[in-house]
């Protein structure tokens, strides 16, 4: 073959790989209202910037005569690319092929882009719209994705993981996002289950539709999988571009910190006004927020789940920071099993990769009732106690109002080495609200008074008299335990100059072969 014969054989496959599983599979799925997997990569990716590998591997299986139908790239196109100029590693599924369902060899090239992002210590991305394991091929399939698995485990927390489901994710298939440390969803075209609603019909009688038990807006507001609802792929895609602002390359780098626009030493006037006069009264922890992180940027994290706790990524002074705060316009802002779940889980992400965290504390407590001490809230509570407690980034901390017995503890305090803690002078800490407290102190007297309004009278001085004692900041800032009680106008500031001077901090926890975190 002469030398430009060869070169045309070439372009020849390569076009032919481009195809995935032809033209026709390929109108079906832009019919479904989904990109292809090519598509999505180079929407996901800066332009022109992604290299390819393994376009013209082919599956090895010979059962059910499928030796007879192959395709290049064997149903999922891998390879690398940059996003705002930084490398990654990515896997895109291509469901035109034998439905995206995975081979040995399409474990295989998944295995290899994480091998190398490993090696050159850069995200994955993970673009999964897949049938399964490959039915014709069996058990080397299932191995397949235990390889993947494994990957996916010594990847946690050296290099940033991120999924997007676009499609079906079924089966074991569902684990590999799920050991990663970010999943987004698609609405209406994308559902995850371990089993089916045919299976569970037939084991359970249950009749549910695929939607309902496992689509996106299921796992982004019950179960808590999924992290990000997104409407479209494109919006998903930017959402992975925007995540990828706030992280670093890997463990080993710090988060990527860009110019400031916004002055940090800039006020808010509204923060004086901001907490209601009446303690029970709610309001929108967001509002702060917004008004303290650099130009009102933030990327919400779990938006729909557990809405009493928010978590989500901001920048200070340009800083990649993670921000936990309780919402009282959600249940009171109270600590439950799902809000101590989410929290941790993102104090943790944080920490192990050099994400300063800053907490915003109004919480009156944990949750009571049977339902979360059958559920485990001693567990789950535990986790977000161990996940601030374990976290070596720095901390800086501000009590805005409520900040009640054990939550107070839980909710990054001074003795879990809380670096920076303030309050703002609305600030109550104490064991527990005053009502609850009188009627445990007061109990014998309470019930003595017979006479209604005598008793009201009770109440009220002695509510006034706990108030005036431990509903404020200073019994603690008198310990040492608020390092400053601080106008609320003046926070952002405050904030920027805390983490400033936390930059340099060095603090590690005794070697160990990995701690035992209640699960
Ligand atoms: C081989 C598969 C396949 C699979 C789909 N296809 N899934 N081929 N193995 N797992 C093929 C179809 O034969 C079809 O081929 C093409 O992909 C498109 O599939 P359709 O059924 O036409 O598409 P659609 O109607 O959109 O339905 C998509 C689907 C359905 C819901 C995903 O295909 C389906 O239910 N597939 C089986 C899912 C499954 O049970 N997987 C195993 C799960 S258990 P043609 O040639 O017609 O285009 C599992 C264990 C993992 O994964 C364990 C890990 C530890």
């Amino acid at each position: 073959m002469a030398n430009q014969d060869k070169i045309n054989e070439l372009i020849e496959k390569r076009a032919q790989a481009r195809l995935g599983g032809g033209e026709k599979r390929i109108e079906s799925q832009h019919q479904k209202g989904k990109f292809t997997a090519r598509e999505r990569i180079d929407m996901l990716l800066d332009e022109g910037s992604f290299e390819e590998f393994d376009m013209f591997v082919t599956h090895r299986c010979t059962n059910f005569g499928l030796e007879k139908t192959k395709f290049l790239g064997d149903g999922v196109v891998t390879g690398h690319g940059t996003i705002d100029g930084r490398v990654v590693y990515v896997f895109s599924q291509d469901f035109t092929v034998f439905g995206g369902s995975l081979s040995e060899t399409f474990a295989q090239k998944i295995c290899k882009v994480m091998d190398m992002a490993m090696k050159v210590g850069a995200p994955l991305i993970g673009i999964n719209d897949s049938g399964g394991a490959r039915i014709q091929e069996g058990v080397t399939s299932l191995a397949g994705y235990a390889e993947i698995f494994q990957r996916n485990i010594l990847a946690s927390g050296v290099i940033p993981q991120i999924s997007a489901i676009f499609g079906p994710c079924a089966g074991g298939a569902v684990y590999s996002p799920a050991l990663t440390d970010f999943i987004m969803m698609t609405d209406k075209s994308s559902y995850m289950f371990v089993t089916g609603p045919k299976v569970v019909k037939t084991v359970t009688g249950e009749d549910i539709s695929t939607e309902d038990l496992g689509g996106a807006s299921v796992h982004a507001s019950k179960s808590g999988v999924s992290h990000f609802l997104c409407e479209d792929e494109q919006e998903g895609l930017l959402l992975i571009r925007k995540l990828l602002e706030y992280l670093p390359q890997n463990n080993l780098e710090e988060p990527p910190v860009t110019l400031c626009s916004d002055p940090i030493e800039r006020m808010d006037d509204n923060l004086n006004e901001i907490i209601p006069e009446n303690p029970n009264l709610p309001y929108d922890i967001k509002d702060v927020i917004y008004s303290l992180v650099d130009n009102q940027e933030f990327l919400e994290v779990h938006r729909n789940y557990a809405k009493n706790i928010f978590v989500g990524f901001a920048k200070f002074n340009g800083v990649p920071t993670g921000i936990i705060a309780n919402q009282p316009n959600y249940l009171a802002g109270v600590l439950d099993i799902e809000a101590s779940r989410k929290a941790a889980r993102f104090v943790r992400f944080c920490d192990a990769f050099n994400i300063q965290i800053l907490t915003l504390v109004d919480v009156p407590g944990f949750l009571p009732g049977s339902r979360q001490e059958y559920g485990g809230i001693i567990i789950h509570g535990a986790k977000l106690l161990f996940a601030y407690g374990e976290a070596t980034v720095p901390k800086v901390t501000v009590t805005l109002r409520k900040s009640y017995g054990g939550a107070h503890d839980v909710m990054s305090c001074k003795q879990l080495r809380g670096d920076l803690n303030y309050a703002w002078p609305s600030a109550e800490i104490a064991v527990m609200g005053a009502s609850g407290a009188i009627e445990v102190l007061e109990g014998r007297k309470l019930k003595e008074l017979t006479d209604p309004e005598e008793k009201a009278k009770f109440i009220d001085e002695k509510v006034n008299e706990y108030k005036e004692k431990f509903a404020n900041p200073y019994q603690a800032a008198a310990y040492g335990y608020i390092d400053d009680v601080i106008e609320p106008r003046n926070t952002r500031f405050r904030i920027i100059r805390g983490f400033e001077s936390l930059s340099t901090k060095k603090l590690s926890n005794p070697p160990k072969k990995h701690c035992n975190i209640p699960l």
